[in-house]
């Protein structure tokens, strides 16, 4: 895709649906688009649609050796319910040992730069090996998630990983994902229900009080123009 064509496409799919939007770009790339999902709400309703418009979907998740119980069992689950294998990638064994023995298990709550450099190593490494072959990927992204995110387009041009970011979420507010999940009957994180809006990795994120901002429970101890993992950089 020419860097010229994000304009013309976000101004084309503007109050479009997100089924529409996935259906166009997944015929248009094929095996070279995927979801990177993290299991979260927003990714489930993303898993449901991309296996309704994909014969062979295309759905990846970076385990970073951290995650809920509740996650991995939600791996398991929506594997079944849709008859897929979603694509696990692991962190590099090496830089994983290197990190704890050097900072030990738990170093994120220390500092920014060491919570950035776990980031690093359990998902951006990761993620770099997932974009192999990929032109375009799918982000369960939504604006009223966070100030970092109320900029955040539908079709972006990623600079930081150079290729096309795809949010068909982005519009879209809490109950709207809520609506979709109960009326097709999506498997969902079952944390959700116990006060967590936004799971990431288990230390890192705790449950928040009812009406709290959606992700004041991820890293709770940085402030929020800092509560980015580095995956979506803007
Ligand atoms: S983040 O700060 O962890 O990136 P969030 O949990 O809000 O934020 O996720 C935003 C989007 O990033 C998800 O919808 C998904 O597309 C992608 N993402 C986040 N974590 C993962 C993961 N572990 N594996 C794959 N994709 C992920
Ligand atoms: Fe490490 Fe926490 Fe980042 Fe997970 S969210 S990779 S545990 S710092």
């Amino acid at each position: 895709m020419e860097r010229t064509e994000i304009g013309e496409l976000n101004a084309r799919f503007a109050g479009s649906r997100p089924e529409e939007v996935i259906a166009y770009f997944v015929e248009r790339y094929g095996d070279r688009i995927a979801l990177s999902s993290s299991l979260g709400l927003e990714d489930q309703v993303l898993t449901d649609m991309v296996c309704r418009a994909a014969k062979r979907p295309r759905i990846f998740t970076l385990d970073t050796g951290r995650l809920f119980p509740e996650t991995y069992s939600l791996i398991d689950r929506t594997n079944m319910h849709y008859g897929i294998r979603i694509a696990v990638y692991f962190p590099e064994r090496q830089a994983v040992e290197q990190l704890v023995s050097e900072c030990g298990m738990n170093c994120f709550y220390e500092s920014i730069e060491l919570r950035k450099r776990c980031c690093q190593v359990r998902k951006l490494e990761p993620l770099k090996r997932a974009f192999e072959g990929l032109e375009v990927w799918i982000c369960g992204l939504r604006r009223e998630q966070s100030v970092t995110r109320e900029h955040m387009q539908l079709v972006e041009w990623d600079e930081a990983h150079g290729l096309v970011k795809l949010n068909p979420l982005i519009g879209w507010h809490e109950e709207e994902v809520w609506n979709y999940i109960r009326e097709h009957h999506v498997p969902y994180n079952k944390l959700h229900d116990k006060g967590f809006p936004s799971i990431g990795c288990q230390p890192c994120t705790r449950a928040v009080e009812p009406g709290a901002d959606i992700r004041s429970g991820r890293w709770w101890w940085e402030s929020p123009d800092h509560r980015e993992c580095g995956l979506h950089k803007h």
